[in-house]
């Protein structure tokens, strides 16, 4: 009997090779498909790392968008205001340390700082029970574009033209003219020349998250952390410095720390919680949960935020996602950008060019 049933197990060799065939023909094909070699219309996330390596060059070892940046650590005094819609242990009075990095949007690590109008304040939180907070914020209440494949579709057309170098002014017009909800993003640029430094900006969620309450109940919010440090438009003799943000914050950290609030907005109901491109309305009820107080900085090149990926899909007990395209797509982007610069980073060192 045993041996009858060995001898069945193994009778058609031949179908047992071929199932194996089959399956590693079905995961080689689940591979190709999540990387976009099937269907090479579809949008994957790899065209995306790739489109931004094409407009900006691939800078090894460093992330494909917002390349330069600096490294800063401190912490968050949660004064407790926020406890109320939001278990988070982060939000229960208390401090929580927090490592962070300022930026500027762009895959090039050496764009000198006046190149764009927008910096950006990515945050960790780490509480005491060990969940994470990550949030990678922008100084623009409102973002650009909605969705990924127009997200995409923007980047395309700012690709420098091979013969000037710059983008094509006909190519952005006509993405634009095609996607008008770009237009509640240009008209607050315009309307808010950028600030003179990194320490007096305020800086934005732009996507909206859910805060889930002590009984299990959701909120809808987006947060922003407002500086202590008043606002001041950048000054065209600072403008000629290329790396002027950095050096300018770390004088300040020099003197004293810096800080924040850090304001939860709630929405009211029927606020659109999926569309990055439209702000609420100013009368929303805000909550100043506490300050986000910065003691020192580093350089990137061997700062504690290096190997830091601030995917906004980090979140702890109390804080969830919302229905916003724009989040998973923004997580996925951000695991490709860091699996290339660790890999990079792995094989030729950390970054050389010496970043502020
Ligand atoms: C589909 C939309 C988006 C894509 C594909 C995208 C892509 C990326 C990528 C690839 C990185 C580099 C990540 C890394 O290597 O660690 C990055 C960084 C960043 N992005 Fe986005 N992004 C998107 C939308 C947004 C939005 C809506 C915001 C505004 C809140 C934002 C803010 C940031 C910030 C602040 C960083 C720098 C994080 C850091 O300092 O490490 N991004 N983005």
């Amino acid at each position: 009997m045993k041996s009858k049933s060995r001898a069945s197990a193994t009778g058609c060799v031949p179908c047992r090779f071929a199932a194996i065939g089959a399956a590693v023909v079905a995961l080689a094909g689940s591979f190709a498909y999540a990387a976009g070699w099937l269907t090479p219309s579809r949008l994957t996330t790899y065209r995306i790392i790739d489109q931004f390596q094409a407009n900006a060059g691939a800078h090894a070892g460093y992330r494909r968008n917002h390349a330069k940046g600096l490294c800063v650590e401190g912490y968050f005094d949660s004064n407790g205001s926020a406890a109320s819609i939001t278990r988070a242990q982060v939000f229960a009075p208390g401090r929580t340390p927090i490592i962070g990095r300022f930026a500027i949007p762009g895959g090039n690590p050496s764009a000198p700082d006046a190149s764009v109008p927008v910096r950006s304040f990515a945050l960790l939180f780490t509480q005491q029970n060990g969940e994470q907070w990550r949030t990678a914020m922008n100084s623009t209440p409102v973002f650009a574009v909605r969705t990924p494949e127009q997200f995409y579709q923007q980047l395309v057309a700012a690709q420098p033209d091979s013969h000037t170098g710059k983008p094509d002014p006909a190519k952005l017009k006509a993405f634009n003219a095609a996607n008008p909800e770009t237009q509640p993003f240009q008209q607050w640029v315009k309307a808010h020349p950028a600030s003179s430094g990194l320490a007096n900006a305020a800086y934005y969620s732009i996507n909206a998250f859910r805060f889930i309450d002590a009984s299990g109940n959701a909120h809808a919010v987006r947060w922003s952390v407002e500086p202590e440090t008043p606002y001041a438009p950048v000054d065209p003799q600072e403008k000629n410095d290329p790396d002027f943000l950095s050096k300018q914050l770390d004088e300040q950290l020099k003197h004293g720390n810096v800080r924040w609030h850090l304001i939860v907005t709630l929405a009211n109901a029927g606020d659109p919680t999926n569309d990055a491109t439209l702000q609420w309305p100013a009368d929303r009820q805000r909550i100043d949960a506490g300050t986000v107080v910065l003691e020192r900085s580093a350089p990137q090149s061997d700062g504690v935020c290096r190997d830091v990926n601030f995917d906004p899909t980090v979140l702890p007990d109390g804080i969830r996602t919302s229905d916003d395209p724009l989040l998973a797509a923004r997580s996925a982007a951000y695991a490709v950008s860091y699996q290339r610069r660790t890999r990079e980073e792995a094989l030729h060192g950390a970054p050389s060019i010496s970043q502020p």
